[in-house]
């Protein structure tokens, strides 16, 4: 039935559309309109079922009022207005919806990004994900978006674009995986579920995104000819093709997430998906958004990843950012997709009315959910259109009447925060001999371009030799109004101790000379080394080391000191070929921990917090070991040609090394403390449902946010008891990763999958239980040929323990009878 009015919409598509269509199988999305589909070629996979229409919201989850509101607003508007209301305009904010002065609502404002209000003065810079997720703590994860929620409301923002689960991270080596969590569908799950809370919370809309399979920057765009004419490509935008099974246990696992949550919004993001724009593919917006996952807020497009108008519409994008055409959409005078096209495409039937207003109806919905209505709902700051260097006031279209008070500072006390955060989110690697921490020492020598103040400003941090590193780069940077470098922290914390304190900033001088004639006549009793390596939107890593020859200037001091402690401040995975040296004697990964970095560190370093950060992802021994690198180039000049095959389907970062047995550096979920902790032998298994066992297949209840409400249902609890063995208080994150039984289980499951962690401060001596509440998603897997998650007969295997390879305990047990 769903394929027979998919086939209708579709022919009338191509009737109105007015493009060179290949008359092809028409049963398919949009990107079998522009090429014909050769299943040969494209295998079982790489192709995109249309599924149409887009389903109408109906605030299911809570909604229902809000709803309303929105329908009784959408009631008043004329066509024109309804095209406003979708479509983006050039203003003071990264994204923009123009007033309606007659019916009192003044507009929507919509700022970039994952860490901070980016286009903004005075407003906090944050941890970035990487970090928060490496924190394993839900509390930070709730904290950390509730106080940005806060800043970007405060600064007149309706809408954060923020959380990122797209990149998951199947690629160690694409460039914004920092903006995002941890390479583990799981732990990015519950990080977006708490941000998201947090967002919301303080009243502000949160955006996931990208959606989805945006899992490398090589390409994300069409690559259009050398004159930049619309409509002129040379390339398509590559193709991310994921199996249904893959997209449903990774990729989608975290949005959906999302939706339960409450966003309010979703971003789709820029690469085609199974052939088709992400943004214009049904399969993936109707099909998996709004209709599995019963999402009832809006989905915008990423910046220009808008590629068509009708064919986007009904395939459920709702939003067209910024609006206009062109790379990343600000050629503004070029017109829209949406826009007067939409207004058209209605007045001329090729798109119901009814659409249009639902796509209105569900930009609405959480606007008057989340109280943005009120009167007392901030102003946009004026300060923020003179910062926007995206649509700068020259390239206004409309009126914009920016009143308020200029420059807020918005930050509060979140200093503070950001220094507790950055300390709780920071990794111990390693720790010989109790090196750290420090124990008042009188002579510290300070070593790498990433210790001292940055000499080039705080914005952008990318070609800036000297000066500490605490955010990548892209629309997911921040403005910092101050930095603590490590030094500044370090020379701070030292004077307490009346200690000498020498710097070597220049890593060229560094690497190349004998350390020993550099420090002469005090040697120091630790050599603190920072190492920073950059990452950046729209481009991938090159490498997996660290940057400006920080290896090279690790061996040059590891040389002579027999105390080299060593900081990375990083995007994420450096491969760490000096972890074994002998005088290396610690080493912290830090990665962008935001504004009071030398701060956060400073406290690890000195033991006034006790590292409790455990890895988001798996540290191999040589960057040749991870799979499913970005694909960067093609041998065919087709337009089409640029595809992504995800064939390794579920076996990414640690699920790979498992399955294939390779020998890592550091695995997926370690990290060390000052302290030592033990699990107890006995995990227990009980039931929560009042049954000990249950059905392999969900009941079938009404679709809620976050889909079928059965597959959220807390069906066990394991439960282990942790002890702190050692002579310091400390927190640490017990995981558990689950065995599904083999046979009944469909091949290619990974052989453990993080299913639970929780963090938990313990004093010495003390014990504690813990228990990781299993809901039935996380015992099943996605049957490709019911479209049902089962939850496989035989025996699972529940492995407690303080990494993904350093299993203390476990227990099985078959909850299907
Ligand atoms: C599909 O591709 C295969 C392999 O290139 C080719 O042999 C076959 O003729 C193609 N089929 C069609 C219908 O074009
Ligand atoms: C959406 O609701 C309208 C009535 O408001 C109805 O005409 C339309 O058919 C509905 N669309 C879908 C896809 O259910
Ligand atoms: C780009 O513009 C130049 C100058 O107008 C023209 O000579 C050239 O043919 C154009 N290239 C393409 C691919 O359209
Ligand atoms: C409609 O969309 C086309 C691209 O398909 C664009 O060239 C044109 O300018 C748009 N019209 C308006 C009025 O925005
Ligand atoms: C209706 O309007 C849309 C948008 O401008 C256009 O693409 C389409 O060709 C029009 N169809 C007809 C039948 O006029
Ligand atoms: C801007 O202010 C003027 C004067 O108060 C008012 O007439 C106009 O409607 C306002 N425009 C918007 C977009 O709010
Ligand atoms: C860093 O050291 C190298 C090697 O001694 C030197 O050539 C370079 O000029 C130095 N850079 C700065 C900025 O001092
Ligand atoms: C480094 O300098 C020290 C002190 O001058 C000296 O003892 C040592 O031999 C030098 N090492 C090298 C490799 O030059
Ligand atoms: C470690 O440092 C000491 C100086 O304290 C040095 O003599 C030794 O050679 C270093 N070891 C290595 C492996 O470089
Ligand atoms: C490390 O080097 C210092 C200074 O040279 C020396 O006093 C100390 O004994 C060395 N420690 C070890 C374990 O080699
Ligand atoms: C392109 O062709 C070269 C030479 O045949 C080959 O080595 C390379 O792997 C090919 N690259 C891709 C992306 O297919
Ligand atoms: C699971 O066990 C933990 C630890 O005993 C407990 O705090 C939690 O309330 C339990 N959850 C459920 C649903 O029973």
């Amino acid at each position: 039935m769903a394929s027979k009015l998919a086939l209708v919409l579709s022919t009338l598509l191509l009737a109105v559309n007015g493009q060179a269509y290949d008359g092809g199988d028409r049963d398919e999305d949009a990107f079998s309109w522009v090429q014909p589909l050769n299943t040969t070629i494209l295998g079982p996979y790489g192709h995109s079922p249309a599924v149409l229409p887009s389903p109408n919201a109906t605030g299911a989850g809570g909604w229902e009022e809000a709803l309303q509101k929105a329908k009784d607003f959408v009631a008043q508007l004329t066509v024109e207005e309804k095209a406003d209301m979708i479509t983006g305009t050039p203003g003071p904010c990264v994204g923009n919806i123009v007033a309606i002065p007659r019916l009192g609502f003044k507009g929507l404002c919509l700022q970039d990004g994952p860490l901070a209000i980016r286009v903004a003065d005075y407003a906090s810079v944050f941890m970035a994900g990487v970090s928060a997720a490496a924190s394993w703590d839900r509390d930070l994860l709730y904290e950390r978006g509730y106080a940005m929620g806060r800043e970007f409301r405060a600064k007149g923002a309706h809408v954060a674009l923020s959380p990122v689960a797209g990149p998951l991270g199947r690629s160690a080596y694409s460039g914004r995986n920092w903006e995002g969590f941890a390479a583990d569908p799981y732990l990015t799950g519950v990080a977006m579920e708490e941000t998201i809370m947090g967002h919301q919370d303080a009243g502000v809309q949160a955006t996931p995104k990208h959606f989805i399979g945006n899992e490398q920057e090589t390409m994300r765009n069409p690559l259009y000819d050398v004159n930049g004419t619309v409509g002129a490509v040379t390339f398509e935008a590559i193709s991310s093709n994921i199996d249904d099974r893959t997209m449903h246990e990774l990729y989608l696992w975290p949005f959906a997430n999302a939706v339960k949550a409450g966003a309010a919004s979703f971003m789709c993001s820029y690469q085609r998906l199974n052939g088709s724009y992400a943004c214009e593919n049904s399969k993936a917006q109707n099909g998996l958004l709004k209709g599995e996952l019963g999402f009832q807020g809006y989905i915008m497009s990423d910046w220009g990843g808008t590629h068509s108008g009708v064919a986007s519409i009904e395939g459920g994008l709702d939003m067209n950012m910024p609006g206009g055409l062109g790379s990343y959409g600000v050629n503004w005078k070029a017109g829209s997709y949406f826009g007067a096209n939409a207004t058209a495409a209605v007045n001329n039937g090729t798109v119901p009315e009814s659409r249009l207003d639902d796509m209105v109806i569900r930009i609405m919905t959480p606007y008057y959910f989340l109280g943005q209505d009120a009167e007392d709902f901030p102003s946009v700051d004026p300060s923020t259109a003179n910062l926007n260097t995206f649509s700068p006031p020259s390239s206004w279209l409309r009126e914009f009447n920016l009143t308020g008070e200029s420059s807020r500072d918005v930050r509060e006390d979140h200093g503070g925060l950001i220094r507790r955060h950055g300390a709780e989110a920071t990794v111990l690697l390693k720790n010989v001999d109790g090196a750290l921490p420090l124990k008042h020492p009188k002579s510290i020598a300070i070593f790498g371009n990433d210790a001292g103040d940055d000499t080039e400003g705080y914005y952008n941090q990318q070609n800036f030799e000297f000066g500490t590193l605490t955010a990548g780069g892209g629309s997911g940077t921040g403005r910092l109004t101050y930095l603590i470098s490590p030094s500044e922290a370090i020379k701070a914390r030292a004077a307490q101790d009346k200690a000498l304190v020498q710097q070597w900033l220049n890593n060229t001088l560094i690497a190349t000379s004998n350390v020993t004639d550099l420090w002469i006549p005090v040697v120091p009793e630790v050599c603190l080394v920072f190492l920073k390596t950059w990452a950046e939107e729209a481009k991938d890593r090159e490498h997996l080391s660290v940057d400006w020859h920080g290896d090279d200037v690790v061996y040059s001091v590891a040389k002579s000191c027999n105390n080299t402690v060593v900081v990375t401040h990083s995007s994420g995975i450096n491969t760490l070929p000096w972890a074994d040296h002998p005088n290396v004697t610690a080493i912290l990964a830090v990665h962008y921990p935001g504004q009071e970095s030398g701060n956060s560190i400073a406290d690890i370093l000195y033991g006034d917090v006790n590292p409790s950060g455990r890895l988001p992802y798996t540290i191999a021994l040589n960057g040749s070991d991870y799979n499913a690198p970005p694909t960067t180039a093609i041998n065919t000049t087709g337009v089409y040609d640029w595809q992504s095959w995800f064939d390794e389907k579920l076996e990414i970062d640690y699920r790979y090394f498992d399955a294939h047995d390779i020998k890592v550096r550091y695995e997926f979920g370690f990290g060390l403390s000052y302290t030592t902790f033990e699990l107890a032998n006995a995990v227990e298994v009980e039931s929560c449902t009042g049954s000990e066992t249950v059905s392999s297949r969900p009941e079938a209840q009404p679709v809620m946010p976050g889909g079928n409400p059965a597959l959220w249902e807390v069906l066990y609890n394991v439960t282990a008891s942790v002890t702190n063995t050692g002579g310091v208080a400390g927190a640490t994150v017990p995981q558990l990763y689950v065995t599904f039984p083999s046979g009944t289980t469909p091949a290619g499951t990974p052989p453990k999958q993080l299913r639970g962690f929780t963090k938990k401060t313990l004093q010495p001596g003390e014990t504690a239980e813990v228990g990781f509440e299993l809901m039935r998603r996380d015992l099943s897997y996605w049957d490709v040929v019911s479209q049902e998650w089962l939850i496989p007969e035989g025996e699972f295997v529940f492995n407690v323990g303080f990494s993904s390879r350093d299993i203390r305990a476990t227990a099985k047990f078959a909850p299907v009878a």
